[in-house]
């Protein structure tokens, strides 16, 4: 089928008029011609890939990556980092323009290292090889490296054959020393040949959520703190920018703030917050991440913060301390309602938003501004050339009039 784009959607797919039905295209840009195949087709929209471009755009490159037709994990690159990033840029500001939040200003931080950055990278194994699914797709497609990751992953990549198995899912988790985590789920044999030790920096293997060779966790080492990650905790993908994230909200916190650090993780903001602050605590739901956390705290010696393992809509209004800044880093979905209502009734000076997904954002701002007005939202470029941004929007109490 031949289309035309005629506009971004909220991510930067672009959209084309298809009888009434919402149509996206990814992998394509403003104003050209496309001849495209559906990849999904559902009730009220369908989304499609583009086979060949009839008329390009004056944006358009020739991608670095020799899988850019087949793999969806990056939309932007078909156009140089820049473009991309101004794509993105317009979209969300047209987003929040649209829902009422005025941020004329908004823009994107870029990424330092556009390419090389991820420190983590989830593959599909099928017949000893490794690689990704197609868009919405079982297909599978071989790859013998990610531009995206870290160049020590993709040494590991390279040389899958010394740890090959039939079939499986791979995770490969890398820290600041390029030493790699391996996390392996597979009902099928894994024989693992001396020589992978050889040509990669391994700290350890999981195998099927057991440890199965040294350590099942990786230390990562971030300006003065050290922090275990074990190999189910999360842990920002891009150092670089999680760094200035961190230095951005360490902005807001000073020595009087007794700080919450909802959705804390191994404790990445919370330790960083309480080295500043009078006192900070964290919520997380993964045990070993809140186990990672205690740890992290003990080994860098920061005494001024307590750490509680569970939901944060189940623990966080039995915490019986009156916080003056609260940083909620939710997951893609956003906060829940009853985290949404402890913030609307706790009245708490000044709100820490980091988001993965502003759609969710957008409509958990929605609710908050009945107590809340929106400072400011900055966008910082996490995962280059992929169609997502993380986004810190800071809210403050309104004033009673
Ligand atoms: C986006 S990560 C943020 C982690 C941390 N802020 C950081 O920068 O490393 C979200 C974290 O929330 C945790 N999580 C997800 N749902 C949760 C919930 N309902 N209550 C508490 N933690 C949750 C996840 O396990 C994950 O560690």
């Amino acid at each position: 089928m031949k289309a035309k784009i005629i506009d971004y959607d909220d991510v930067g797919y672009g959209v084309i008029k298809n009888s009434g039905k919402v149509c996206f295209v990814s992998k394509s840009l403003l104003d050209e011609e496309v001849e495209i195949k559906p990849v999904l087709e559902e009730k009220k929209y369908s989304i499609y890939k583009v086979e060949r471009v009839i008329k390009k755009s004056p944006l358009r490159v020739e991608s670095f990556c020799p899988y850019s037709n087949k793999c969806n994990g990056c939309n932007f690159d078909i156009c140089t980092y820049q473009d991309g990033l101004k794509i993105k840029e317009q979209v969300l500001k047209r987003k929040f323009s649209q829902n009422k939040i005025n941020i004329p200003n908004f823009t994107i931080t870029p990424n330092l290292n556009s390419l090389g950055y991820r420190n983590k990278i989830s593959l599909k194994v099928e017949n000893y090889q490794v690689g990704f699914y197609e868009e919405k797709s079982h297909n599978f497609f071989p790859i013998n490296k990610c531009p995206l990751a870290k160049d020590a992953i993709n040494n590991l990549i390279k040389n899958f054959s010394l740890m090959a198995f039939s079939k499986g899912e791979l995770t490969v988790r890398c820290n600041d020393n390029d030493e790699l985590l391996l996390i392996i789920n597979t009902e099928y044999k894994v024989n693992i040949k001396k020589e992978l030790f050889t040509k990669c920096k391994i700290a350890g293997i999981v195998l099927n959520q057991k440890n199965y060779y040294l350590d099942s966790f990786l230390y990562e080492r971030r300006k003065n703190l050290i922090y275990k990650v074990s190999y189910d905790s999360f842990f920002q993908v891009n150092q670089y920018i999680s760094e200035l994230i961190a230095s951005y909200i360490l902005e807001f916190i000073n020595k009087d703030s007794i700080v919450l650090d909802a959705y804390c993780g191994v404790g990445f903001l919370t330790l960083k917050c309480a080295s500043k602050a009078q006192q900070a605590v964290g919520i997380e739901i993964v045990k070993n991440a809140i186990l990672d956390a205690l740890n992290n705290q003990k080994i860098n010696k920061i005494n001024n913060v307590t750490f509680h393992l569970g939901k944060v809509e189940n623990i966080v209004d039995k915490i019986n301390e009156k916080f003056t800044e609260v940083i909620v880093d939710p997951p893609r979905n956003g906060l829940d309602k009853k985290t949404l209502k402890y913030l609307i009734a706790k009245e708490i000076p000044k709100i820490i938003y980091i988001s993965c997904n502003p759609l969710t954002l957008i409509r958990d701002l929605k609710i908050l501004k009945e107590k809340y007005e929106v400072i400011d939202i900055k966008g910082f470029d996490m995962f280059s050339y992929t169609k997502h941004v993380e986004c810190v929007c800071i809210l403050n109490l309104k004033k009673h009039k």
